[in-house]
């Protein structure tokens, strides 16, 4: 064998055998470094005849061509292998919990849910929101009510008062009413708001706390009446439970500020504890209602022989708790993030009646 045939083998073998980058690395420098044997016999070159490097000269670079294809090769399928390797050594456990970001750590109260749920499903009936402060005038909250001045009705609602300022009488709203003389006072109608908020009552048990939420709804023009107010009050609680329909029930009642004044029952089911809307044989209270009082109307600027309309007033933390079953009203204002942990809801969730109320 000529010594460029035996390089070539030898050259070849010892490619093949390097076992990692660095291994291969010291067989191009033995072939092809400055020093290397290659190298060593493409200089020999030089010193040849005309007719010799004819015919030794392409040998050696024949040989150069393979050595360096051969490392090429070889170092891809070292490359490779050690992909695959790492593949196999780094198996990734997708059923793993990503670690969850600050704002989805966070969890949105489910009155904040629940106000939201309440605004998109009024928003879609042409509602918008209405709001008013919680310190409140005695006149606001009660007088253009058509609450009289010592009249009993006044006794229904357990009030905080305020120490009274300069003459005003203040006040804790004990109902989030005074937002409709609040809108009609400030509007011309048609009107169509809601107005959630919280709302004061010196109570405290397992269903009520001195402060709590309540949305109002108000709508005022020239013709709208009692059947509108079913409809609303139908497609709004269908919605909320996110049910395909709900029966209501109305009872006569009394407020002072509507006349005729109804308490509203909604069909359900009750079942081992558990309590399911739009089924059932059962009903349960969830609301007052009423065609708004002339009295009102004009206390608030409207002239009652032209302008007519509805009201109804919902507690929200009621709502939240038939909808997502809670049962201590009390742990709804206790700031326990274990309880809003297991109750809250994600923020990035936002209702949608397209998407799911609830997500
Ligand atoms: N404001 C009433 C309450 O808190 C509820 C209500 C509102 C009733 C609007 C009728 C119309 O008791």
């Amino acid at each position: 064998m000529t010594d460029i045939a035996q390089l070539e083998q030898d050259t070849l073998r010892q490619i093949n055998e390097a076992a990692d980058e660095a291994a291969l690395e010291s067989v191009r420098l033995a072939a092809l470094g400055k020093k290397g044997a290659i190298s060593a016999l493409l200089a020999t070159l030089g010193k040849m005849s005309p007719e010799e490097r004819k015919t030794e000269g392409a040998k050696i670079n024949a040989l150069k061509d393979k050595a360096t294809e051969a490392l090429a090769a070889r170092r891809e399928a070292l490359a490779e292998a050690a992909l695959e390797a790492r593949l196999k050594a780094e198996t990734l456990d997708v059923t793993l919990p990503a670690a969850a970001s600050p704002q989805e750590r966070g969890r949105i109260h489910p009155i904040s849910q629940v106000m939201d749920e309440l605004s998109v499903i009024f928003a879609d009936m042409g509602f918008a929101v209405a709001e008013g402060p919680d310190i409140e005038s005695d006149d606001y909250n009660f007088t253009r009510l058509n609450f009289p001045e010592g009249h009993p009705a006044r006794e229904m609602q357990d009030t905080f008062f305020l120490s009274p300022e300069a003459g005003e009488k203040k006040l804790l709203r004990t109902h989030t009413s005074p937002v409709q003389v609040r809108t009609m006072l400030g509007q011309k109608p048609p009107i169509r708001v809601i107005c959630p908020g919280r709302v004061y009552r010196c109570d405290f048990d397992q269903t009520h706390t001195p402060m709590f939420h309540q949305i109002e709804g108000l709508v005022i023009d020239q013709s709208t009446h009692m059947g509108h107010l079913k409809w609303v009050l139908e497609e709004f609680l269908k919605s909320f439970f996110e049910v395909k329909g709900v029966k209501l029930r109305m009872r006569p009642s009394f407020f002072p500020f509507t006349e005729p004044s109804m308490e509203v029952d909604v069909q359900c089911r009750r079942q081992g504890g558990e309590i399911r809307f739009g089924e059932g044989e059962d009903w349960m209270e969830i609301l007052g209602c009423g065609m708004v009082h002339p009295n009102v109307l004009r206390n608030c600027g409207h002239d009652p022989d032209v302008y007519q309309g509805f009201a109804f007033g919902v507690g929200i933390d009621r709502l939240a708790m038939l909808k997502y079953g809670m049962s201590d009203l009390r742990a709804f204002f206790d700031a326990d993030t274990r309880w809003l942990e297991h109750y809250g809801f994600r923020p990035l969730d936002f209702p949608t009646l397209a998407g799911g109320l609830s997500g």
